[in-house]
């Protein structure tokens, strides 16, 4: 049987946290060996709101370099950045041509974004169909996401179908998969809302480039709360959380019972003996960018004749003279 095609996106929105590397990274690392995984960086996502150019160049090359960091092994998993592969938006432009605007309009994550207020772009309207294409162009089995994705995977799949039925079997429908573990680390400042990229402030984010003092700092002042047990229990999610993260972390459950006190010391050891060969192989990687943006063009000559292949074979289906 052929290896299971995966693909993994992160958003250079911020910077890559804890969230990230146990939810996403560990396990697209720990899956080199027996899938086809290729890791993208979705910096076209990046400019569906407001977004500051200087910034969005900065992330996209830290992204490649904290994922190169954490063990990701561009021999095996192609380092990809969607806007240097340029059937990204030529697809695109396709799947567009099968999508309702209704349908586009009742995604949940535009429905709350655009809520917000400020001036709306196009492209956070149609970005759901663009991860589609991102997805299409690799033939991809599996795309491990997050629940806020569901929707988008979704749509992808009915894309597929409906660009399938229509013109001629063209793309392979993919599935959904769950990340296996830490499916949500919670913030530390706010255990409601899951860690991200973008929270306000961030003080409850463990940055995997964060120093150590700033990591104690940070698991230090995490919410608990005033029951003094720790144990896992939906009245007490910062303690649940961080009894999660050290699990997660270190691969067990914490020898109870402890005191909070020592539940965060335990935590924020668990976190530094995992950041600390991160932090030191991301110093020697950003010494040399050039050797990080090489990574990124070979990722893209690996996987671009894919891309070219099915976006003519999407080109030829749907009625253009080729
Ligand atoms: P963010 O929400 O921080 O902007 P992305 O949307 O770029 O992160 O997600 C990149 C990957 O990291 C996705 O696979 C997502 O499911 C995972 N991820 C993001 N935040 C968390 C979290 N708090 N816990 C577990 N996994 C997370
Ligand atoms: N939309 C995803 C997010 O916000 C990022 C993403 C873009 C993605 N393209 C993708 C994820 C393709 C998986 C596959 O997190």
């Amino acid at each position: 049987m052929a290896t299971t095609r995966r693909l993994t996106g992160f958003k250079p929105t911020g910077h890559l946290h804890l969230g990230n590397l146990l939810g996403a990274l560990r396990p697209l690392i720990a899956a080199q060996d027996h899938t086809e995984s290729i890791a993208m960086i979705a910096d076209l996502h990046a400019m569906t709101m407001e977004h500051d150019p200087q910034r969005l160049r900065a992330l996209a090359l830290e992204t490649a370099t904290v994922m190169l960091a954490a063990g990701v092994d561009p021999a095996r998993t192609p380092i990809i950045l969607q806007s240097q592969i340029p059937e990204h938006t030529e697809l695109h432009y396709l799947l567009e041509c099968v999508t309702g605007f209704g349908e586009a309009s009742r995604m949940i994550q535009f429905k709350e974004k655009s809520a917000a207020g400020g001036p709306i772009r196009l492209s956070l309207l149609t970005y759901p169909v663009l991860m589609a294409a991102d997805i299409l162009l690799y033939d991809i089995d599996q795309v491990p996401v997050g629940e806020d994705q569901n929707q988008h995977l979704e749509l992808t799949r009915t894309l597929a179908t409906r660009f399938n039925a229509r013109y001629g079997d063209t793309f392979r429908v993919p599935a959904g998969v769950r990340p296996e573990a830490a499916a949500r680390i919670m913030d530390l400042a706010d255990p409601t809302v899951k860690m991200g990229k973008s929270n306000a402030a961030g003080a409850g984010r463990i940055g995997l480039l964060d120093p150590p003092e700033v990591v104690r700092r940070t698991v230090a002042r995490a919410v608990t709360d005033e029951f003094a047990q720790v144990r896992r229990h939906p009245d007490q999610p910062g303690v649940t959380n961080l009894i999660d993260i050290l699990a997660e972390c270190t691969g067990q459950q914490p020898s109870d019972p402890v005191s909070y006190g020592a539940l965060k010391r335990d935590v924020t050891d668990a976190i530094e003996s995992l950041l600390a060969p991160i932090r030191a192989r991301h110093a020697e990687l950003a010494e040399d960018p050039a050797y990080v943006r090489e990574i990124l063009a070979k990722g893209a000559a690996a996987v671009r004749p894919i891309a070219m292949a099915t976006c003519s074979a999407a080109r030829d289906a749907i009625g253009l003279l080729q």
